[in-house]
């Protein structure tokens, strides 16, 4: 057992590069256990890249990430063992479009888990209706809205168990009206306790279900607040400066 004091995430002094592009520079965060920590900034700072190296998507060049107190491991096992406690939900929602809905959220936990398949059939549908698209376990993604298919890929995520949630811009594919039933389930599964990691430009969604906002500029952390005192004060000029353009258009 991990202590639970322990970060459930912690990025310490974590340096990426792209060739000479320096993208993460110096990063520093820690998750605690049941945290909703939204990550904000302008395009271009750095904000996937930080998802991405948590997920070990992409290498770090220096610094080191741990999940629940363990660094994580290059490759291998060790390394899918990681990932899975660390699930991802995609701006694109990256379902298997030859799938069917129930499979895209029972394959990882038989696949990767070893769960027995009917027992993951059982949970699949328990998390497609706790998403509310139960009537749509049978059918293709390609013939799902874009929100119902967003709400399938974090049933799939939330099948693996995974310790912390990465979100990356979920809602920017999405119609206007289709963003407000994605971000209804992702506040309930923020009150719900889950541990989240939000990259996103719905502020209003900030205020409501982040514990802290991170702000991001040029690959650096520059901020760290809760809601209300990052929304309101501010420190950085560059804060200023972003907040004055997603705030008003
Ligand atoms: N695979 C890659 N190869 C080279 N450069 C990359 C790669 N991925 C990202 N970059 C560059 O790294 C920087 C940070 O990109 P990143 O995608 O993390 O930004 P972001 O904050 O998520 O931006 P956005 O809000 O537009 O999604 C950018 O300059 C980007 O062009
Ligand atoms: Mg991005």
């Amino acid at each position: 057992m991990t202590d639970p004091s322990t970060p459930l995430i912690a990025v310490e002094h974590v340096d990426k590069w792209f060739g000479s592009l320096h993208v993460l520079r110096d990063v520093n965060l820690d998750v605690r256990r049941g945290e909703v920590v939204v990550v904000v900034g302008p395009s271009g700072s750095g904000k996937s890249t930080l998802c991405r190296v948590i997920n070990r998507i992409e290498p770090i060049d220096s610094g080191v990430i741990r999940v629940d107190g363990r660094p994580l491991p290059a490759e291998g096992r060790a390394l899918a063992r990681l990932r899975a406690d660390v699930g991802m939900v995609f701006q694109q929602f990256n379902l298997f479009s030859h799938r069917s809905i129930l499979d895209n959220v029972t394959l990882g936990p038989v696949k990767v888990r070893g769960i027995p398949r009917e027992q993951a059939r059982r949970r699949a549908r328990e998390l497609l209706a706790r998403v509310g698209i139960a009537d749509q376990a049978d059918k293709m993604p390609a013939q799902l809205s874009g929100g119902q298919q967003q709400r399938a890929a974090i049933a799939r995520a939330l099948a693996m168990d995974p310790k912390v949630l990465l979100f990356d811009e979920p809602t920017s594919a999405l119609d206007p009206e289709m963003i407000n039933e994605v971000l209804d389930v992702m506040t309930t599964l923020a009150g719900d306790g889950m541990t989240m990691v939000v990259v996103t430009h719905e502020m209003g969604f900030a205020r409501r279900a982040a514990d802290r906002v991170v702000f991001m500029a040029d690959g650096q952390l520059l901020e760290q607040a809760p809601p209300t005192d990052f929304f309101d004060h501010p420190r950085t000029d560059r804060a200023r400066d972003f907040l004055s353009k997603v705030l008003t258009h």
